[in-house]
């Protein structure tokens, strides 16, 4: 018994385990206490080659949304036995190739939940305020007396926001503007898989009611003063607003997007804030990313962007780089992770 479970932990220390970035310490010791750890400690991603030769010899990865695995590259990881993104998102892999291949795939969901809704609604409040743009605009010595027309900007309270996408992240949206006393209209993610563009969903009966209404996107997109973006990027949700929800919203709404950059149209959306079609936009994601410096959103004082920084809070990070090793951990003990993106992975 004792010989065996030495010869265990000795297999153990030959796992190699390639880490994509630095993550919290507490966690990465504690890999490192069980698996050879390879860690990337750097600030930017490795390069798609150097991710492909050090994942060769890997039996996990602990990757980020950065890290791209792809069916060829999958393909090409004969050992790789995990990948265990350091996120909920998981649409920079390949997860029909992951299946096949016998690769599991973790994820990080329920703990970032309240952190990205916080920086969710803190978005909804800096576009709607112009709380970024009066900084600068003190900032830049522009600030010359108080005036009666200086920086106006769009009540919260008594404002309907609507929500697409009605997972964790949507609902806790919810629950925040409870509190400013908004009504909320929502669009439930699955029902979007139908089909991006023809959606013909049923509209409660009880509008005006202060609980969340679920509505047809047409009817959130038509009433809502903030749209607010939760859904994960999937064929169905790429692109999913364009110019003809831009010509649907109201022209003093104002769309907040934490998801993923992809789900917008970024050059409809430049084109509708533009020409006045939408008031303003707070978004943590874009697309590409980083946004280059010269995006013509960058131009526009109507827009308050923050760099992918939705779950980023100390404790959340920490447990997310927590949760990532308990993934890693569960496949080496022969399970599928804990939070599993592709539950019908047969374990290699
Ligand atoms: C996620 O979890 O998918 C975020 O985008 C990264 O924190």
């Amino acid at each position: 018994m004792n010989r065996r479970s030495e010869q265990d932990k000795n297999s153990e220390r030959e796992r190699r385990v390639f880490v994509t970035r630095p993550i919290a310490e507490p966690a990465i010791h504690r890999l490192a206490a069980m698996v050879r750890v390879d860690l990337w400690d750097d600030e930017m991603p490795p390069p798609p080659a150097e991710l492909r030769a050090r994942a060769r010899q890997a039996d996990g990865v602990l990757s980020m949304v950065t890290d791209r695995f792809d069916a060829a590259t999958i393909r090409a990881l004969p050992r790789l036995r995990a990948i265990s993104n350091l996120a909920v998102g998981v649409d920079n892999i390949d997860l029909a190739a992951a299946t096949r291949a016998g690769v599991a795939v973790g994820h990080t969901p329920g703990i970032l939940t309240e952190t990205t809704a916080d920086l969710a609604f803190g978005l909804l409040m800096a576009a709607a305020r112009r709380i970024a743009e009066g900084d600068r605009y003190v900032r830049t010595g522009r600030w010359r007396t108080w005036g009666p027309k200086v920086m106006l900007g769009r009540d919260i309270h008594g404002a309907t926001l609507g929500i697409i996408g009605w997972g964790a992240i949507g609902q806790a949206m919810a629950r925040r503007a409870a509190g400013f006393g908004m009504r909320v209209l929502y669009l439930p993610g699955q029902r979007m898989a139908r089909s991006a563009r023809s959606r013909r969903l049923r509209a409660s009966a009880d509008a005006g009611s202060a609980t969340p209404e679920s509505v047809s996107l047409e009817r959130l997109l038509t009433e809502s003063d903030f749209v607010s973006l939760h859904v994960p990027l999937t064929a169905a949700t790429r692109h999913m607003i364009g110019e003809a929800e831009f010509a649907t919203m109201k022209r003093t709404a104002i769309l907040i997007n934490t998801a993923r950059g992809a789900i917008v149209d970024p050059s409809a959306l430049a084109g509708a804030l533009r020409a006045g079609r939408l008031a303003g936009a707070g978004l943590d994601v874009t697309d590409p990313e980083p946004i280059s410096a010269n995006d013509p959103l960058l131009k526009l004082p109507n827009v308050v962007i923050t760099p992918h920084i939705g779950s980023a809070s100390h404790a959340t990070r920490l447990k997310m780089a927590e949760l990532a090793v308990d993934n890693l951990i569960d496949v080496f003990e022969g399970r599928r992770p804990r939070h599993c993106a592709n539950p019908t992975v047969k374990l290699r």
